[in-house]
This record gives structure tokens, C-alpha cells and sequence, in this order.
């Protein structure tokens, strides 16, 4: 089975990404032939700046590595380093109606947030349609907001075959239930665009600060809160925390006379301590940048000698060849 995933270097990862994408991602590299990259084109329909897409590029490594991707079990690099993604995007892009792209949430989110729209945000799909096909790609570990896209794929997949003969495998998504929207700080999903995210590495006073600036209501101590489990830092403590620790929290919030303090204070130290020996790991591992690139450099090879084929078998199938 060939499993595949990518992540934008868009800005610092959060519990968001990592619940979400990273932590599926990682322990699915135990069960298949895994393909993760950094989809670094993708960062250029949104990001500007050179430096900060090289610093951003690079965090994404960091963390990946930091939180256990492992070299040797998975293949992980930076997708312009196999610039045959952009030409199968092409390809697809003659095959993808508008009508399909300009019904894209992710899209339509964008321009309702007043962002100005420019052609790669709106072929977006297609690029990550090429990203997933060109590797033949079986399952795609992602949250939920990314559903849409895969359907794209889907799509545009069978269109291709239906027209030019059976070319490219039919990816399936692979949303986890618990963690398919994981909430940010004030409650909305968690996402880099929203500023509203707790970031897996940072600084431990800014990060402290954070988590007790979670949005709460106005109810009093002592009152009992029946609805606690849509309480967003007893939804995240579930995540970081020993089950039985999430448990008493909720169940202490439920009975009243527990405060939100100490709710986002236990949230605090659960997250802290979570991430002890991954925050270790990218210590050493900024220490040894050169081996970072190393590991994207070979991730790179061995991409482009699965995708080569592939795209090759696209061309002659379309009449290129
Ligand atoms: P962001 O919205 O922060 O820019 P990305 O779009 O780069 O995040 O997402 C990278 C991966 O992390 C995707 O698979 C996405 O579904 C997942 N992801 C992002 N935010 C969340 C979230 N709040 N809950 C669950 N998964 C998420
Ligand atoms: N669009 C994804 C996101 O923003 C990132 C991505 C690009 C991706 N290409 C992909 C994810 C291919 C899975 C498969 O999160």
C-alpha cells in the first residue's frame, strides 16, 4: 500500500497539523510504503517572501523529523524538488472543470476572508490532485478540511482514465474521527491563517501565555458546566493528556466549583510535558542542518524515481509520447 500526505511551510505547525496529519502520518509510516513531503509550491499561492518559505521549509523538517518521521522507513521531501508534480498538474488541468475548483471550501474561504485570489490558489486542487497521483498513490492520512480536495482527485483521476485509458490509481482519504477538526484558541479550527493556533514547538512563557488566553464564558466558579466536553481546552487536554487526567478535569467542570484557571493551567503542563522529548530532538536535530538536507536530498531521489514513471505513463497515455 502506498500512502501519501503533504504540508504546507506556511508557518509555524500546531496541535491542529499534528493531531490531524502528523501524528496519523507518522504512525502509518509502519504500515506501508509512505510518501510525506513539504509542499512548498503550494506555500507560493499564499506566502511572498523568499526567506521566510526557506525558514518556513526548513521548520517543517525540523519539526517532522523532531516528532518521528523516520528517513529510513518513509521517503520525505520537498515537493519542488520533483518538479514532474508541476507538469502533471498540466496535464490534469485540461481535464478539471472550473465549476469543480470554484466550489472548493478551501477556496471559497479564502476570498470570503478578503484574500486577493490569484490563479495558483484557484488551480490549488489540481496541483495537489498531481502531488497524489503521480506516486499511485493508495491513501491519503489528512484532516478534514482537505476532504474536498481528495474528491477533486478523485475526479480528475477518473476523467483521466475514462478519456485516455486506465492510467492512475484511485486515492482514498484517510480523515481520523477524533481529530478531523482540531479547535484553536478561540474555538474556531485551529489553522495558521486564523492566528489562532498552539504551535507543537515555541517558546515556553509566549506559549503559557497563549493557553491561558483561551476563550472561555462568563459562568462562575462554583457553577456546575453540564456541557464541559465542548469546552475547547477540555477538547484539547483529551488530546495531550493521560485519558484519566482529561476525564477528572471534565468531570470536576461538570460538577461545578473547578475553575477555568486551573483547567488551562493542567492544559498547560499536559501539553508541556507531551511534547518533552520531540522538543529534545529538534534541538539536536537544528544542531545538524547539514543531515536535514541530506535527508531531503535523498528523500528527493527516490521520488522522482517512482514519479518519473508515472508521469511518463501520463504522457504517452494522453498522446504526448
Ligand atoms: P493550516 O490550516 O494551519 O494552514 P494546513 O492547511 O497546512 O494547515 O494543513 C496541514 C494538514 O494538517 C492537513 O492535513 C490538514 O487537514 C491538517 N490540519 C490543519 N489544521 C487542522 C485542524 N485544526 N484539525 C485537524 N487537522 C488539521
Ligand atoms: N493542501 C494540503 C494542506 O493544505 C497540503 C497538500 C498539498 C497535500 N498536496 C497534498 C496533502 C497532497 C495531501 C496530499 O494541508
Amino acid at each position: 500500500m502506498r500512502i501519501l500526505s503533504g504540508i504546507q511551510p506556511s508557518g509555524a505547525l500546531h496541535l491542529g497539523n499534528y493531531f490531524g496529519m502528523m501524528r496519523p502520518a507518522i504512525e502509518l509510516q509502519e504500515q506501508g510504503e509512505a510518501f510525506y513531503f513539504i509542499a512548498d509550491y503550494h506555500s507560493m499561492t499564499s506566502v511572498f517572501d523568499a526567506e521566510q518559505r526557506r525558514k518556513n521549509t526548513l521548520d517543517v523538517a525540523l519539526d517532522f523529523l523532531a516528532c518521528g518521521l523516520d528517513p529510513k522507513r518513509c521517503v520525505f521531501f520537498k515537493q519542488s524538488d520533483v518538479p514532474e508534480h508541476t507538469e502533471l498538474s498540466w496535464l490534469l488541468t485540461t481535464l478539471t472543470p472550473m465549476g469543480l475548483l470554484e466550489r472548493c471550501h478551501s477556496y471559497k474561504d479564502k476570498l470570503a476572508r478578503g484574500l486577493s485570489p490569484n490563479h495558483g490558489l484557484f488551480a490549488y486542487p489540481v496541483l495537489m490532485a498531481a502531488d497524489i497521483l503521480i506516486y499511485d498513490s493508495n491513501l491519503v492520512p489528512v484532516g478534514k478540511d482537505q476532504k474536498q480536495h481528495i474528491e477533486v482527485t478523485r475526479d480528475v483521476a477518473a476523467k483521466f482514465n475514462q478519456l485516455y485509458g486506465e492510467c492512475f490509481v484511485i486515492p482514498e482519504p484517510q480523515i481520523r474521527d477524533e481529530v478531523a477538526v482540531v479547535p484553536g484558541i478561540d474555538g474556531q479550527k485551529m489553522s495558521k491563517s486564523y492566528g489562532n493556533t498552539i504551535e507543537i514547538f515555541g517558546e515556553e512563557k509566549p506559549l503559557k501565555k497563549r493557553i491561558m488566553s483561551l476563550v472561555m464564558d462568563s459562568r462562575g466558579l462554583d457553577e456546575p458546566k453540564p456541557d464541559a466536553d465542548k469546552n475547547i481546552a477540555v477538547q484539547l487536554l483529551k488530546l495531550v493528556a493521560d485519558p484519566s487526567v482529561a476525564k477528572e478535569c471534565e468531570e470536576s467542570l461538570r460538577a461545578g466549583g473547578y475553575g477555568y484557571g486551573t483547567l488551562k493551567k493542567a492544559l498547560f503542563e499536559n501539553y508541556w510535558e507531551y511534547f518533552r522529548e520531540q522538543r529534545q530532538k529538534r534541538a539536536e536535530l537544528a544542531d545538524n542542518i547539514d543531515y536535514v538536507h541530506q535527508v531531503l536530498r535523498e528523500g528527493a531521489e527516490k521520488a522522482r524515481d517512482v514519479a518519473r514513471p508515472v508521469l511518463k505513463r501520463a504522457r504517452i497515455a494522453s498522446g504526448l509520447e
